[in-house]
């Protein structure tokens, strides 16, 4: 079985939380809004939006959920907008794209929940009908090795199947 850097890059893409404190640059932090503009959704509509929330917005945004210690240690969280019409599997898509762009620029990323999206909405000025419960701390990597925090991943053997749920592949 053969395989090549960018496959070896997705298989060990971590969940990232300790970054260096300076500012993502310009250039980076566009490469990563690129990423995700980039990502292809349902019917291609592309029903969302990001936005980048850095400063004492950062904290506001750390507030909404329960889990957001890398929000608050990364210099910048890119929260992830489904407009009206928007689907969470596209969130989802653009999330991913996002880390993997990261990780190919040399940054580290940490998905982060938003549980009390309610709450966003009035950080964030959203429009009505727009959510956002899902945002992605991003930054430099400490020089820190991060363990991998909740172990590795069930086997193949208990998520992948043939045919009918439960048959082997
Ligand atoms: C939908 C989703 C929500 C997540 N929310 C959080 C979160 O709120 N806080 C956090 O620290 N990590 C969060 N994570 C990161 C997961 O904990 C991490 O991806 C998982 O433990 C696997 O870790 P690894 O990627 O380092 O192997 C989230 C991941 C996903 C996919």
């Amino acid at each position: 079985m053969s395989t090549n850097d960018f496959y070896d890059r997705i298989v060990g893409l971590r969940a990232l939380r300790s970054y260096r404190h300076d500012p993502i640059s310009d250039e980076d932090l566009t490469l990563l809004l690129e990423a995700a503009r980039w990502t292809g959704s349902s019917k291609n509509q592309q029903n969302w939006s990001f936005v980048v929330v850095d400063g004492d917005q950062k904290e506001r945004l750390a507030g909404c959920g329960d889990y957001t210690i890398p929000v608050s240690e990364a210099p910048v969280a890119i929260a992830l907008v489904e407009e009206p019409g928007g689907y969470e599997f596209d969130t989802g898509r653009v999330a991913q794209n996002i880390m993997l762009a990261a990780d190919a620029i040399g940054i580290a990323s940490c998905p982060i929940t938003l549980h009390r999206d309610g709450d966003v909405a009035t950080v964030l000025g959203l429009p009505e009908g727009a959510r956002c419960r899902y945002a992605i701390a991003v930054g430099y990597p400490s020089d820190e090795a991060a363990p991998r925090r909740f172990g590795g991943r069930k086997p193949l053997s208990e998520v992948a199947y043939r045919n009918r749920h439960g048959d082997p592949v």
